[in-house]
């Protein structure tokens, strides 16, 4: 078998066979048969021609397949996990863990880094002092069975095809392609070794798809491709116009994540979070059906239990668990500047997109997958969509380190909070979850 056939075959519209989707990804990852601008050549070739489930499927297996898979059989409990396609202010991860975990359910929480305007996981842990990211696997294996969740980055050994070939995406232009977007995610959970996960597929301004079509179509094809590779699996599409909650940058999300595991969260963090926990719940067999999978989540919120578990979670992972009661030991920006509304009016919209983009040019994201971000940076957005302000009344707080990066977020920043004199016929973000699937 040659690159050049396979490259062929697909740039004029074939269908990939088994044997060549294998040869593809092994080449991919052992450099032999395969130099990295065939590689690319293949990628753009599907990014233009696309891929039948059946193909999709394959070359999720064989990317699942290049590294080292875990078992988690020796655990007493389902393994379960979530997945968000990412978002503006999304910091459910940090809230839905150890909520699942407080129901029963063990979380092997593999995330990554910001990269463009939204922001990682990954980062937001580390803008707690002493919290790692990065384990032996031995260690992730006993925190696991210990406070049941680790919050994790991807291990080197795991899913090696998705690193390589993300990087090309990255360079040549065909991240953006459904059959490619779906094996890059699922090869790692599949990999990851979980029994059923939960997506959740953003949609809107501040997300990745900015179409309903689109976004839709994302999730079908995760949802078809996990179900076909034996994953239960259940896909929330949900609405990113405005963002999550009301703090975006790194040590902001974290404190309002443990506001809201304190029952002081934002509705909408709360209700999306508690929905996620209570379908992996559901999916891990402790719940009979959502109406009571999502009455265990609330109750594991409201007794506080979460809470606990998200203080062993950062207590084993080496941070500083006073920042649950002392957020002020969070790093924080030496300035705060507030936005103030210029007139008055009600807030149509808070554009999830602009604030994204203004708070990594404050430093809290990436432009590059190189760069570093600054934990302490960020926005607090003061008001809600809907919202009734009068002139002069604080709309954001912009948190900033240097005044350079403030002037640079500006003109973002101008356009990021919509006034309209009457109060707005539709909120963004609602509803929130707009569809299902599974
Ligand atoms: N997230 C991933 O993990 N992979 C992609 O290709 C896109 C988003």
């Amino acid at each position: 078998m040659r690159a050049v056939d396979v490259i062929r075959k697909k740039r004029d519209g074939g269908k990939l066979t088994p044997e060549e989707i294998a040869f593809f990804v092994q080449g991919a990852v052992s450099g032999t048969g395969w130099m990295p601008y065939q590689v690319s050549a293949l990628l753009m070739a599907i990014y233009f021609r696309g891929m039948d489930l059946e193909e999709t499927a394959c070359l999720t297996q064989a990317m699942a397949a290049s590294g080292q898979r875990w078992d988690w059989s020796d655990l007493p409990g389902p393994v379960v996990d979530k997945h968000s396609t990412g978002g503006v202010g999304d910091k459910t991860s940090l809230i839905l863990a150890p909520l699942a975990a407080a129901c029963g359910v063990y979380v092997p929480m593999m995330s990554g880094r910001g990269l463009g305007h939204t922001g990682g996981t990954l980062d937001k842990l580390e803008a707690i002092p002493g919290f790692r990211v990065e384990w032996e696997p031995e260690q992730i294996r006993s925190i696991l069975r210990d406070v049941g969740l680790i919050m994790m980055g991807p291990t080197a050994a795991m899913a090696p095809a998705d690193r390589i070939l993300y990087a090309l995406r990255d360079v040549t232009a065909t991240v953006e392609s459904i059959p490619l977007i779906t094996a890059s995610i699922l090869s790692k959970k599949i990999a990851e070794g979980i029994a059923a996960l939960v997506l959740d597929v953003k949609c809107g301004r501040g997300a990745f798809m900015k179409h309903r079509p689109d976004a839709e179509a994302l999730a079908l094809s995760l949802q078809q491709v996990g179900t076909a590779a034996g994953l239960r699996l259940v896909t929330l599409l949900t609405a990113m116009d405005a963002p999550l909650g009301c703090c975006i940058g790194n040590a902001l999300e974290v404190k309002e994540a443990i506001e809201t595991l304190q029952g002081r969260g934002p509705e909408d963090i709360t209700a999306l979070s508690v929905r996620l926990a209570a379908h992996m719940v559901l999916l891990g067999g402790l719940a009979d059906s959502l109406a009571q999978a999502e009455a265990r989540v609330r109750q594991a919120l409201q007794s506080g239990q979460g809470l606990e578990r998200f203080r062993r979670c950062v207590m084993q992972q080496g941070g500083d668990p006073r920042v649950l009661d002392r957020p002020e030991l969070l790093p924080q920006a030496p300035h705060v500047e507030a936005w103030r509304a210029p007139r008055a009016g009600y807030v149509a919209a808070l554009h999830a997109d602009r604030l994204g983009q203004a708070s990594m040019l404050l430093g809290a994201g990436r432009a590059r997958l190189e760069d570093t971000v600054d934990p302490a940076v960020g926005i607090v957005c003061r008001v809600r969509p809907g919202q009734k302000v009068s002139p002069g009344e604080c709309l954001l707080e912009v948190h900033y380190r240097q005044d350079q990066s403030l002037k640079a977020a500006l003109p973002l920043l101008e356009q990021a909070v919509i006034l309209e004199d009457g109060p707005p016929a539709a909120l963004p973000n609602e509803p929130l979850v707009l569809h299902t699937w599974g």
